[in-house]
């Protein structure tokens, strides 16, 4: 679905690359989570993903990202935004209507979506998000974590092979964030849809996505599935990965004489193997 093949990238006016040589494949129905420090080319990737790299960011651009067999660099804005929906970690800069229907409304206008299709289109995605209550309502009105949301039913309406989101959860409570993920995991799993997913609460993203991709100073520090890039919490912490404090249990318990432990990515599963080693 997605293939970058040595994708280096320097903005005008950066001192240095803010993408160095990064070469990924992401499968149809891949569920991807990207992490790493700050500054470490995150918001970047997805903009390369998006078009918005270099179509909106200009700079110098090495390399090729194609996606749905589309090259980036050759094809306008308006055909890859129908194949990837995006959400900005700027979720306000996003939102240019001043209510949340027609907010809505102005991308499944913009993309040519026949009348009788909207209003099915709208209802779902209202509903999938769970916020069928705030169509009426005023994006003024409405705080940091509902306008996230309306970011990201209006993307959902418009229905992307891939759905790609900066951040999704920043302004959201951790029930909220979990609603995020579950919908997520949904659009994935029933719907087929290719998600990726920028995110610092690595805890909730381990828990839902299939690989993981390190980004540390514009490279690919590591990938692959959860648990495999998991094992090198330490490591990762000396990049400044937060990483769950149940992953580098195992670790921990290596080094303390306890033998060779499975990473956990959840506290259910570190529950357990502390219970074993207690027994
Ligand atoms: N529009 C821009 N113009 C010039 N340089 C930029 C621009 N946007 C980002 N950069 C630079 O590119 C590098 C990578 O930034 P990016 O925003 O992609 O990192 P990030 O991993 O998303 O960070 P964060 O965790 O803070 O969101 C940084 O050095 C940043 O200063
Ligand atoms: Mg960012």
């Amino acid at each position: 679905m997605i293939k970058i093949e040595s994708l280096t990238f320097q903005y005008d006016g950066g001192g240095e690359p803010a993408l160095r040589d990064i070469s990924l494949d992401v499968e149809p129905g891949g569920f991807i989570g990207i992490i790493g420090p700050a500054g470490a080319g995150k918001t970047t990737l997805a903009r390369a993903i998006g078009g918005m790299v270099p179509h909106h960011y200009k700079g110098d651009f090495y390399g090729s990202v194609i996606v749905d067999s589309m090259d980036t660099v050759e094809n306008r804005m308006t055909d890859i935004s129908r194949v990837v929906g995006t959400v900005f970690q700027d979720v306000e800069s996003q939102i240019i209507s001043s209510v949340v229907e027609d907010e809505m409304l102005y991308g499944l206008e913009n993309f040519g979506i026949p009348r009788g299709e909207i209003e099915e289109r709208l209802t779902f995605a209202l509903r999938q998000v769970g916020i069928e209550d705030l169509r009426c309502r005023t994006i003024a009105s409405l705080s940091g974590g509902q306008r996230q949301k309306v970011a990201i039913a209006s993307i959902i309406a418009l229905r992307p092979k891939v759905l790609l989101l900066d951040e999704p959860t920043g302004e959201l409570d951790p029930g909220s964030s979990r609603m995020v993920f579950s919908l997520l995991k949904e659009m994935n799993e029933r719907y087929g849809l290719t998600v990726i997913v920028i995110e610092q609460k690595i805890m909730l993203l381990s828990e839902f996505a299939k690989q993981l991709i390190v980004l540390n100073e514009g490279k690919i520090y590591c990938s692959g599935p959860v648990r495999q890039v998991l094992e090198r919490a330490k490591e990762l912490e000396g990049i400044g990965v937060n990483c769950p404090r149940v992953a580098s249990l195992a670790i921990s318990l290596k080094e303390a004489g306890c033998g060779e432990m499975p990473v956990c990515i959840n506290v259910d599963e570190a529950e357990t193997m502390v219970r074993g080693l207690l027994r």
